[in-house]
């Protein structure tokens, strides 16, 4: 059971992509969180503990009534009638490029946060959460392998990606502005790292320390998926910030390596702004700690032995 620093009463989430890979850990940290939480997705989600609405979230008829619709059977008693919805999570994606044509992927990220984010302001639901991506920095996918502008990646970084997925995740960056702009809403975007669940620790992370050049276009960057459920949760319960775009990645690098090795082996051109520490990694959570009191709780450390 996840702990709750908070006092506030957890609220009711439309949560979009809940059966993927970082949804249903993030769907099942807020349920521990006390959060009520109703999936939309094309696919059911294994829980017992969450409905999934079967949603098509590129069409945007069927995402303006799943956001305003029940959230479970027992909303059927008169007594119990369906309440507002306090926030969207919205995760549901292709999650990078080579799963479907390219054009394919733009126009269902694009398209469907276009239709999530209009269809929950629409509603007067006042906080928005938009997975975002750290492909969006333009390294992960670049045609030839680049040099960061410089290092270690922040927020205030000139994104400017050249592949179709990361575009996809700059314009919905955009969208969620433009309506923040219109409503005067919170909408918060996460640039979020590689994803490890918990199993993935012995699994790969030998791996990763075998080739210490294979993660160098993804700068090292993990987040465990509860820790991202955390982040979520740091987010829903934050006012008042407007537009937002947070990286949410560990405080260490998914290497054995130190820092100043990975940049001495693999960037020794690019620019450093600012000390480090030993281990910290290249892809900067320190808005997400300042602005929210972040603190990712699962570093690999716990679980792997070197
Ligand atoms: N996994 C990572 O390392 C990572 C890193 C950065 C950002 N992200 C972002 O985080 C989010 C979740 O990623 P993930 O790894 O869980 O991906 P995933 O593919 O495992 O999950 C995405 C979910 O979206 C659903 N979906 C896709 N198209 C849909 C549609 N048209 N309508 C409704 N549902 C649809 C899928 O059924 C799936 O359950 C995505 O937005 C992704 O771009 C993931």
């Amino acid at each position: 059971m996840a702990k709750r620093a908070s006092t506030r009463p957890a609220g009711r989430v439309m949560f979009t992509g809940g059966s993927g890979k970082a949804g249903k850990h993030v769907v099942q940290y807020l349920v521990d969180s006390g959060y009520q939480v109703l999936n939309l997705d094309s696919k059911p989600l294994d829980n017992p503990k969450v409905r999934t609405l079967i949603t098509d979230i590129t069409d945007s008829g069927q995402v303006f009534n799943a956001l305003s619709s029940y959230m479970g059977l027992h909303e059927f008693d008169p007594s119990l009638r369906p309440q507002q919805v306090d926030a969207v999570v919205h995760f549901a994606a292709i999650p990078r490029i080579m799963i479907t044509p390219d054009n394919e992927v733009f126009r269902v990220n694009a398209l469907g946060t276009y239709n999530v984010v209009e269809a929950a302001v629409k509603l007067g639901i006042r906080k928005i959460i938009v997975a975002s991506s750290e492909t969006t920095y333009g390294l992960v996918f670049a045609n030839e392998p680049k040099d960061p502008d410089y290092l270690p990646l922040d927020e205030e970084y000139d994104v400017n990606p050249m592949d179709s997925y990361a575009l996809s995740k700059i314009v919905n960056e955009q969208t969620a502005r433009a309506f923040a702009t219109r409503s005067g809403y919170d909408i918060y975007a996460l640039r979020i790292g590689n994803v490890i669940e918990p199993h993935e620790y012995q699994q790969n992370f030998p791996k990763f320390f075998k080739d210490p050049g294979g993660r160098k276009r993804i700068m090292w960057s993990y987040i465990d998926a509860r820790d991202l459920g955390e982040m979520t949760r740091l987010c829903l319960e934050k006012d008042g910030l407007g537009y937002q775009a947070f990286n949410v990645g560990n405080d260490d690098c998914s290497s054995d390596l130190p820092t100043a090795e990975l940049l001495k082996r693999f960037y020794p051109k690019v620019k450093v702004k600012q000390k480090l520490g030993k281990y910290e990694c290249l892809f900067s959570n320190r808005k997400a700690r300042d602005l929210l009191g972040f603190r990712p709780q699962h570093s690999w450390r716990k679980y792997v032995k070197v």
